[in-house]
């Protein structure tokens, strides 16, 4: 048996209350979808797997780590995830090119998927064809920016993100980190198949509010894009024009109580790329 069995726990299934952010709204899960729980935030009697060849493995799946400190805010990439403008999702973007099975040493997938997949980071090439000549990449990307303390702020659920909006919001300056948690999702649009464009983002005004009143360089939304559809280029202009702000997209921000927390964002190195998937965490 690998050593590798000492991630896998095995609990009784009387005391299968998923150890994850579900307990805290007391979903119970039963144990064959129960996620194993944390080492250190656990009641329950649970033993390690020993050396039993008819043991199940079931590989951890969570949402919040740490006794609910780190909280994963990136969507997985699941097959049946929204891309833009599509209705049939991100179909296969995962191939096992080498496999055990078929006799090799090891497993190796090759993966495609457009670079604006999922949760994702924009750069100012995304929109101005000039900076994606110059070179304005992943790899130009401030990692300052995209770590540091943030604030996580709930939106008014009736409208885009206006310039009355952002106003109504009171974002102190100073606040240079801000996630918007929109109408978005509560529809929870990201795991919808089917790309809705009739999602929560800046109308021009609103993003035009932003810029010139508050002091925010990282710009984290719920859907795919950071522009509500109707302004969905000018939007993108007036914030990254002077490359100064950086945009996340497709942030998972179910369940994460609004206020103050370190983010921490890190894209791929991607050289001449003007987007990637981006993991990202919120730490308390
Ligand atoms: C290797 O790939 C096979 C599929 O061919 C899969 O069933 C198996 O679990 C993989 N093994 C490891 C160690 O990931
Ligand atoms: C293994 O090889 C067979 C025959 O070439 C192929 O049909 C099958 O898809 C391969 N499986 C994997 C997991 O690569
Ligand atoms: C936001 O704007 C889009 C068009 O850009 C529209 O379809 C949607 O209904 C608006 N949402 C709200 C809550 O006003």
């Amino acid at each position: 048996m690998n050593s590798g069995s000492a991630l896998t726990f095995l609990c009784a299934s009387s005391l299968a209350l998923a150890i994850s952010f579900h307990s805290l709204v007391a979903v119970a899960v039963d144990t064959t979808t129960a996620y194993p729980s944390i080492p250190g935030t656990d009641t329950a009697d649970c033993s390690l797997a020993g050396g039993d060849s008819n043991r199940i493995l079931i590989p951890p799946r969570r949402e919040v780590y740490g006794d609910g400190r780190i909280f994963d805010i990136s969507h997985r990439y699941v097959p049946e995830m929204p891309v833009w403008e599509s209705k049939d999702g991100l179909g296969s973007f995962l191939w096992l090119l080498a496999s055990m099975k078929n006799g090799s040493r090891a497993n190796n997938s090759v993966m495609k998927l457009p670079t604006h997949t999922g949760t994702h980071v924009d750069t100012p090439g995304h929109v101005f064809d000039h900076y994606f000549d110059a070179g304005f990449d992943l790899d130009t990307l401030d990692l300052e920016v995209l770590n540091g303390p943030a604030l996580l702020v709930d939106v008014p659920r009736d409208n885009n993100i206006t310039a009355d909006v952002m106003k109504s919001l009171n974002i102190p300056r100073g606040v240079r980190r801000v996630l918007f948690r929109t109408l978005n999702t509560d529809r929870r649009l990201m795991f919808q198949k089917e790309c809705d464009l009739s999602y929560v983002g800046f109308t021009v005004d609103g993003a035009k509010w932003l810029v010139q009143n508050t002091d925010i360089k990282l710009i984290g939304v719920d859907y795919l894009s950071v522009a509500a559809y109707d302004d969905l280029i000018p939007s993108h202009l007036v914030f990254l024009e002077s490359r100064e702000i950086i945009l996340v997209e497709a942030l998972k921000l179910d369940d994460v109580p609004a206020g103050i927390y370190d983010v921490h964002c890190l894209p791929l190195r991607l050289v001449r790329a003007e987007g990637s998937p981006i993991r990202c965490i919120l730490m308390k």
